[in-house]
């Protein structure tokens, strides 16, 4: 492996980089159906992902996750480039499809056994596993009886949590719930842009609530069966809401897109309510989306207590009023540059303000930095190394935001980059790549960025700092 001469990281205002050091472990994310591959491996089942990529239209060039990164198969090589670059924790999801074909009954005990020698291997590396139940990858034959927009689902999918317990509780010790329930109900069932790829507001409303309801059921059946060492949490994409322009009218505008992304998740899970600007919005949809279960019954399951908040952070958010536009009557402004291929603005500063400001309205919760990161269009390998000065940049800049949001009293523990490898970034099929390593997908074979090497020192200064 090539080195780099580490500079560490300088300062422009107080708060010294040096403070990430005591209580934050440093790690990569990655997520199932993103790297995977083999799909028909092993008895698993299929997923709405499986089905949304076979859909015209659906995802870029017609790309699939049938062979992904081959991390399925070549899941011990990528253990042991994560060790060499001194990775301390490894995010990565579990397929609820493998575990459970048809997302009810019988366990499919080759698919478990997958996740099972994944956490040893990362064990055996002194690498911290942390798994997420659900990355997105309903199995299809649950989506075949109404998906997550029927409450049935939330039921399955705590029996599913109390297996991956029972059965790996003993290795993995951090559990994630959900990854972004934002974006599997309203991208996957009011935009349609992600599997299932349903486009009906009410739905939506519907969905999200039955994935509060199952990460309050799941939590409960995690401390059941993993026992008192069980560490829970659900990792949400979180970011500052402002406004595009002056006056109340775009104020307003923005504290509902505030109260749809960032509060419709947050109150009920750490408060015990929705925020009731929001019911009020989503009530005037009729349609009954919200039945008395938003005001009373689930809540309290729901508001389980959980050990960390995992925050998804990557860039703020900016709206105008727009009466006539859609339930929330608002949309996007263009992002400013500089912006990363996705056309997301690249603002390290709001990382900083969206960890304070969930310290200021819901008080000193540990907080897990789940996934950050940014894709660019790499330059071919030179000498070994591919050169992406951006992505170094980006990591960077966002690790001395998350020093001063630690400097200001916010109690971070973890912080995952997104993602170790290239990968398959949905709708988007192969075109973004978020990776620190680059995955040649014709070969598979995985090269260094240069970010990766800056991030391997990075942890390197930060472990020597510890002593
Ligand atoms: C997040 C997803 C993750 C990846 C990144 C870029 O929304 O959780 O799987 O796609 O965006």
């Amino acid at each position: 492996m090539t080195t780099m001469d580490f500079t560490a990281p300088k300062f422009d205002g107080d708060g010294p980089v040096e403070s990430l050091a005591g209580n934050v472990r440093f790690g990569a994310a990655t997520a199932a159906f993103q790297v995977e591959g083999a799909t028909h491996a092993d008895g698993r089942g299929e997923s709405i992902w499986d089905r949304f990529c076979r859909t015209p239209g659906a995802v870029a060039n017609g790309d699939t996750g049938d062979i992904a990164c081959e991390h399925y198969r070549r899941w011990e090589a990528d253990l042991d480039l994560m060790a060499a670059l001194g990775l301390e924790s490894y995010r990565f999801s579990i397929a609820w499809p493998r575990v459970q074909p048809a997302g009810q009954g019988p366990v499919n005990a080759p698919g478990l056994r997958f996740y099972r020698l994944l956490a040893e291997g990362l064990r055996e590396r002194g690498i911290e596993p942390i798994a997420t139940l659900y990355h997105w990858d309903l199995p299809q034959a649950l989506q075949d009886e109404g998906g997550w927009a029927s409450r049935d689902t939330a039921l399955r999918f705590a029996e599913y949590a109390a297996i991956c317990g029972e059965a790996l509780g003993d290795v993995v010790t951090q559990w994630i719930t959900h990854n972004e329930p934002w974006v599997v109900a309203f991208l996957g069932h009011a935009a349609g842009v992600k599997a299932p790829g349903i486009r009906d507001w009410p739905t939506a409303v519907r969905v999200s609530h039955h994935l509060l309801l199952s990460h309050g059921l799941a939590t409960q059946a995690l401390r059941a069966s993993v026992g008192p060492s069980a560490s829970v949490g659900i990792a949400l994409n979180l970011a500052p809401v402002h406004a595009a322009g002056p006056g109340e009218d775009h104020e307003a505008a923005a504290r509902r897109m505030d109260g749809h992304l960032n509060r419709w998740f947050l109150d009920p899970i750490l408060r015990g309510r929705y925020p009731s600007d929001m019911l009020d919005v989503y009530e005037r949809m009729g349609d009954g989306a919200l039945g008395s279960e938003f005001r009373n019954g689930d809540l309290p399951v729901i508001a389980e207590p959980i050990d960390f908040l995992g925050v998804n952070y990557y860039f703020p958010q900016r709206v105008f009023a727009a009466p006539q536009d859609g339930p929330l009557g608002l949309h996007h402004a263009p992002a400013p540059p500089p912006t990363t291929t996705m056309g997301w603005e690249v603002d390290p500063g709001g990382l900083h303000d969206l960890l304070v400001r969930l310290r200021r309205d819901y008080g000193p919760l540990p907080v897990y930095i789940t996934e950050n990161g940014a894709s660019f269009d790499d330059p071919p390998e030179t000498e070994g190394l591919i050169e992406d000065p951006q992505r170094t940049a980006y990591l960077r800049g966002h690790l001395e935001a998350l020093a001063h949001a630690v400097a200001d009293g916010v109690d971070v523990r973890r912080y995952c980059v997104w993602s170790l490898l290239d990968n398959f970034e949905w709708e988007h099929g192969y075109d973004k790549r978020f990776g620190i390593v680059h995955v040649d997908y014709r070969t598979q074979r995985r090269s260094l960025k240069r970010s990766a090497l800056w991030y391997r020192d990075f942890i390197g200064w930060m472990r020597r700092l510890r002593g």
